[in-house]
């Protein structure tokens, strides 16, 4: 199913003046954090205090450790002042976890019973492929109005072309494998870097494309070590002395470790070393660029409970706000980057 085919277009910035269009709206973060979703948090709540243009004057209401401080009821009202200073902070300061709990039907009503008994209005979860599911079932035992942002540095979602904390990840892996080539260049070998991004390649190939990275493995097309080594001897023979790949972590031959001992096995002209980056990729300083998206998506998922909207998310596809069900969006992942592996391919030589 096209992308084009499962978006609904979504009319964004609401320009609403009537009074007593007042909500209380939770919001929280689950799963992996990202760096955006501070920024994302901060438009949230000014967006639905009383932004120019719009008379909401909400409720907004934080609700610390995702599904999991939901069942807790761990709540913070949050006001405009107390989100100052967000736009560059990495993390979240509503904290995020995976909460077993939430993903029982028990535990669903049980946080419906919450939401009903203190009267809120509207949900915003922000977070990847788990969050939206868990927001896709809540909508079933819970009358109140559900809007999804999608923050993950695994960029593995439909209904947006980027998630919030993809491009500050590549940043992250670009400026450690810019280091990692000083090293190769000086030695003389080969570094094979694995990232983050369990069920998509995005990660591994955005990084290896903007480092100059020769080679990528992504888990959507099977590694083939016998390939890798000719291309290799390739390398060596047009004198090539550093070679840096990267690797997916939930490539399909195994990570950095595996495909290192597979090489080794097989022949490979270069001295290698595996580099595997995991956690450094989730924090830091979120980029410009996930700044701008985490405002906008934060904004318009405001907009989009206050427009009578449920059961969405919102995202960002060629540049226009869109929203798109829940059941669309958890369906399957996006494609692979085949357009970028090429790329890296024609500049590999
Ligand atoms: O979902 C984002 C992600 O960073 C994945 O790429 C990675 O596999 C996973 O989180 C790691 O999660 P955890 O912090 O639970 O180990």
């Amino acid at each position: 199913m096209g992308l084009g085919r499962i978006i609904a277009r979504f009319q964004p910035f609401a320009r609403r003046t009537e009074k007593g269009n007042k909500m209380k709206i939770g919001v929280l973060c689950s799963g992996g954090d990202a760096p955006g979703m501070n920024p994302c948090i901060r438009a949230i709540v000014r967006a639905g205090a009383q932004s120019v243009g719009v008379d909401y004057r909400d409720e907004i209401v934080g609700i610390y450790h995702g599904y999991r401080g939901l069942l807790n009821e761990e709540f913070l009202p949050l006001g405009a002042r107390e989100v100052s200073g967000l736009t560059s902070r990495g993390g979240s300061i509503l904290y995020s976890s995976r909460c077993k709990e939430f993903e029982a039907p028990e535990g669903r009503a049980k946080a419906a019973e919450i939401l009903k008994r203190n009267k809120f209005d509207a949900l915003i979860t922000i977070g990847g492929n788990g969050t939206l599911s868990g927001a896709r079932d809540l909508g079933e035992v819970w009358d109140g109005k559900i809007i999804g942002v999608p923050g993950t540095i695994d960029n593995d979602l439909l209904g947006t072309d980027m998630t919030i904390g993809f491009q500050t990840a590549v940043q992250t892996g670009v400026e450690a494998v810019d280091k990692l080539r000083d090293t190769a260049g000086s030695h003389d070998m080969m570094f094979i870097v694995e990232v983050m991004g369990r069920l998509c390649g995005d990660l591994a190939a955005y990084i290896a494309l903007a480092a100059g990275c020769e080679l990528a493995e992504i888990r959507e097309i099977p590694t083939n070590i016998d390939a890798i080594v000719e291309k290799l001897k390739t390398f060596k023979e047009k004198g090539k002395r550093s070679i840096i790949m990267t690797v997916a972590e939930g490539d399909d031959y195994g990570g950095a470790y595996e495909i290192l001992n597979g090489l080794k096995a097989a022949g490979s002209p270069y001295e290698m070393r595996a580099v595997v980056l995991g956690h450094v990729q989730r924090g830091g300083v979120p980029c410009p660029g996930d700044r701008i998206l985490a405002t906008k998506l934060g904004i318009s998922a405001v907009d989009a409970v206050h427009l009578g909207e449920t059961g969405k998310m919102v995202g960002e596809v060629n540049g226009k706000l869109v929203l798109t069900p829940f059941k669309d969006v958890v369906v399957g992942r996006r494609e692979g980057p085949m357009d970028v592996m090429t790329l890296i391919d024609r500049v590999s030589v």
